[in-house]
Order: C-alpha cells, then sequence, then structure tokens
C-alpha cells in the first residue's frame, strides 16, 4: 500500500530508512538519522544556490514555473495587474486578503501619512558625491532609517512590526525620488499628501515650479501595473536575504537594507540596466543576428533572459509588453524597442534558446518603460525595489513569527587542509593570491 514516506538504503551500511514525506518534501534533518558509524554527524543535502532546497513554508505568492503562473495569495498577476492598484495589492500580500472599502481606505491613508521621512534625512543624501549610484543611495538611506526608529528592534511586538512595514512601504519612494534628484542636482521635492501612491512618486521625481505636478494618467497607471508586477517573486535571491537577516531578529530597516543590496547585482533586480545597456549596445535590428551569435558562443548572456524558476514565458513579461505599447502611445515610441522585439524573435525561435527554455523576464521590456519615463538606467534597480518592499515585509513577517525558523545557518562541505602546525614567516612559500 502507498505510504507517504521515502525508503532509503544506504548502502555503505545496508541499513534502512524511512523518511516522511510532507507537502512534496522531506525534511533535510531527516537524513542527519543516516549514519555511516557511531559519532558519524550524519548526512547532509548538498544544495548550493538552493535548486531543491525549500526554506520555509509560505503562503504570500505562488509560482508554476513550468506553467508560467504567477498569484499573490491565490490571485493570478493578470487580474490583479488589471483590476488593483498597488497599495490595495501591498495589502494583500501583507495580510493575505484584499481590503473591503474602507480597509483600503484607512491602509491609503495611513502609508499617506508616513511618507515624510526625517530633515536629517535630506543631509544624508546630500552627503553623496554627485554621481552617487541612486541604487547605492537608496541602500544606504534604508539602514540609516533604523537609526530614526530604533523602537524597530522589537520585532517580537506585532504592533511594532506593522507600524514598521507602513512606514517602510511608505517611505521608500520619497528615498527614491530623492537619490534620483541628487543625481540630478535637482532640489529634493517632498511628498504631497493629496496625490495617489504613483501619482505622488511622479510628482517628487519630476516636479519642477509648478504648484502642483499632475502626472499624465496613462504614465501613473503604467507605473501602478510595474508596482504590482514587481510586488513580489517567493523566495528569489533578496526575498532570501531578507528573511536570512530577519532571522537574526535584526530591525526590518536593516534587513531590508541587506535585502536591497541583493537586488541591486545584475543578476537580480540590476537585469533590467543590463538590458537597456544591451540594447543601445546592440543598436540596430541589423546587429541583431551578431549578438545572438555571441551569446550563443558563450561570450555573454542576454540579459532579461532566462530565470531560475520560469521555464515558460514569465507571465509578467507577457503584461509588461502590453503596459509598454500604451506608454509609448504617451511618449513616443522607443526606437531600442525595434531592437528588443527583434532580439526576441530571433531568440524565441533558436534552438540555443528553445532548448534551455530561456524566455523574456519582467526585466526585458520594464527598462524600455522606464526609459520613456525619462529615467536613467541607473535608477531601474531602485524603482523595482519601492514596490518589491511589500514583498521583502510580507516575506518578513512571515518568517518573524513561523515556530519552525530559527537563525539562518547553512552548513558546509568542508573542503580545506586538514589540521597542520603553523609554521615560522621564514619558512613559508609565497603564495599565489589571486
Ligand atoms: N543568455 C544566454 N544563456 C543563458 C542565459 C542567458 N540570459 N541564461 C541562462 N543561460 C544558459 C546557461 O549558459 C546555461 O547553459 P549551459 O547549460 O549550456 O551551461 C543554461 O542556460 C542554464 O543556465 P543557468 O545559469 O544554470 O540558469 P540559472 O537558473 O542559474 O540562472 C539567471 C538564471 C541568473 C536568471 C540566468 O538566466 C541569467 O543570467 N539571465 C540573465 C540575467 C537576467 O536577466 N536576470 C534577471 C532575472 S529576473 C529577476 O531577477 C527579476
Amino acid at each position: 500500500m502507498a505510504t507517504d514516506t521515502l525508503s532509503v538504503t544506504d548502502n555503505r551500511t545496508g541499513a534502512e530508512y524511512e523518511i516522511p514525506i510532507a507537502d512534496g518534501a522531506i525534511h533535510a534533518t531527516e537524513l542527519r538519522k543516516i549514519k555511516a558509524a557511531d559519532g558519524d554527524f550524519g548526512l547532509m543535502s548538498y544544495d548550493p544556490a538552493f535548486l531543491n532546497t525549500a526554506s520555509c513554508r509560505s503562503a504570500v505568492t505562488f509560482i508554476d514555473g513550468d506553467a508560467g503562473i504567477l498569484r499573490y495569495r491565490g490571485y493570478p498577476i493578470d487580474q490583479l495587474a488589471e483590476r488593483s492598484t498597488y497599495l490595495e495589492t501591498a495589502f494583500l500580500i501583507l495580510f493575505g486578503e484584499l481590503p473591503t472599502k474602507a480597509e483600503l481606505v484607512e491602509w491609503a491613508d495611513e502609508i499617506t501619512h508616513h511618507t515624510f521621512v526625517h530633515q536629517n534625512m535630506k543631509q544624508l543624501m546630500e552627503a553623496f558625491r554627485y554621481d552617487a549610484h541612486p541604487m547605492g543611495m537608496f541602500i544606504s538611506s534604508l539602514a540609516a532609517l533604523s537609526t530614526f526608529y530604533p523602537e524597530a528592534a522589537e520585532v517580537d511586538d506585532p504592533e511594532v512590526r506593522l507600524l514598521e512595514a507602513k512606514r517602510l512601504i511608505a517611505k521608500v519612494p520619497t528615498l527614491a525620488a530623492w537619490a534620483y534628484r541628487h543625481s540630478r542636482g535637482l532640489p529634493y521635492v517632498y511628498p504631497d499628501n493629496d496625490l495617489s501612491f504613483t501619482g505622488n512618486f511622479l510628482s517628487m521625481m519630476f516636479r519642477m515650479a509648478e504648484p502642483r505636478y499632475a502626472a499624465d494618467p496613462t504614465l501613473e497607471r503604467a507605473l501602478e501595473v510595474l508596482f504590482i508586477l514587481h510586488a513580489d517573486h517567493e523566495q528569489n535571491c533578496s526575498a532570501s536575504a531578507m528573511r536570512s537577516i530577519g532571522s537574526s531578529r535584526v530591525d526590518p530597516y536593516s534587513a531590508m537594507a541587506g535585502a536591497a543590496a541583493a537586488l541591486y547585482g545584475p543578476l537580480h533586480g540590476g537585469a533590467n540596466e543590463a538590458v537597456l545597456r544591451m540594447l543601445a549596445e546592440i543598436g540596430d535590428v541589423k546587429r541583431v543576428p551578431e549578438y545572438v551569435e555571441r551569446v550563443k558562443a558563450g561570450d555573454f548572456r542576454l540579459m532579461g533572459f532566462g530565470h531560475r524558476v520560469y521555464k515558460n514565458y514569465d507571465p509578467r513579461a507577457k503584461i509588461i509588453k502590453e503596459t509598454a505599447d500604451a506608454v509609448f502611445e504617451v511618449t513616443g515610441r522607443n526606437p531600442l524597442l525595434d531592437v528588443a522585439l527583434e532580439l526576441e524573435k530571433i531568440a524565441l525561435e533558436d534552438e540555443y534558446f528553445v532548448s534551455r527554455k530561456l524566455y523574456p523576464n519582467v526585466d526585458f521590456y520594464s527598462g524600455l518603460i522606464y526609459e520613456a519615463l525619462g529615467l536613467p538606467t541607473a535608477m531601474f534597480p531602485v524603482m523595482f525595489a519601492i514596490p518589491r518592499t511589500s514583498g521583502w515585509l510580507a516575506q518578513w513577517l512571515e518568517g518573524v513569527v513561523d515556530p519552525e525558523q530559527k537563525i539562518a545557518r547553512p552548513r558546509q562541505v568542508y573542503v580545506g587542509a586538514d589540521e597542520r602546525n603553523y609554521t615560522a614567516v621564514d619558512d613559508r612559500r609565497a603564495v599565489a593570491v589571486a
């Protein structure tokens, strides 16, 4: 009769073990029972880069990478992108349900009233070099925020956790916009509490001498859609960083500075910046085939293509492509779009990409939209971090109350030297330090 167990025979000893299977997984600590000799530590699983290891139970986001499915709390991403707002989606991600009308009004009001930052943050921003990368400024200012809210260290207090979550969601657009204004040598714009979340962000980014900045409604909605699409993506590199750092019980500002640093890398949130640089380097549709050949030869990767989880078209990429069309109606067509479309066409037909299941990911088109909105490429990872704040916080909130979690502490397979004796400096041989 079928049972939910895995039978294992250790051929070193002939011993047999029954390992329980729950939710399609075995508990890795069960392997510890498998020992070759008394005093043996027990078997470990070796999984560099966590290719097949679940680090938590989570009810936030569901992805089926083979089928190209993404859902927040059960709601398909396309329905949210079409009908929701970023703040409503953030509420859903954090608390598990869509808000009622009254809850949404209260939530939006609370976020709106936490958008201001301490005046000292302005001085902190001003201390950066004129050409500082806005993502470096953003990461640093997140860490700095923890010093303004020392009570945030009380991570076991649910009221504190909730308040800090609201503060973070509300303040990240302000930090992001100020980082941008700094890079342009423009005066910082304070939040306007009468505007929507995205309308206020666009105002803090682009307002000049006008008394009130009125964003184009199409662009405001496009940004809303981009924010919804980027809100969470389960246990990716930065969410894992957020959970891992948070598992030390540090305050969420410090944990989020670490998560944002993870997002900065070119293989993660920095990819949209890399895509734009790549499209600009190709420059012309005629040069696409030659570029693809170089990718296939292993000279470099096609940025914005491939995903650890999606082995099908990234569902967010589809929506972003439609959003791009709406944005270009207002801003005019970005000439690099033709290069992107040609790259996608050739890659989707090519055996190299087909056999490796490499499809455009969320970042392939998002950079083109950001550029159309007038943003420099260095701002792209910052644009990703604004909405991902709600996802990081949802993952963190889930992790800090999970009784199965402890401080994150992976094991290692030690492959270094055995014990040896200290040698006098004159007796040592030079080492080639790489
Ligand atoms: N261009 C060319 N070849 C690629 C690409 C790419 N973009 N991505 C993967 N491959 C190839 C690899 O060379 C490898 O080929 P091989 O089997 O012949 O050696 C195969 O596909 C599998 O690649 P892995 O590196 O094992 O895949 P992994 O799951 O580790 O990587 C990643 C996923 C990092 C996203 C990768 O596809 C990549 O580097 N893409 C470009 C960067 C990018 O767009 N990142 C954004 C991801 S989305 C996000 O973070 C929001």
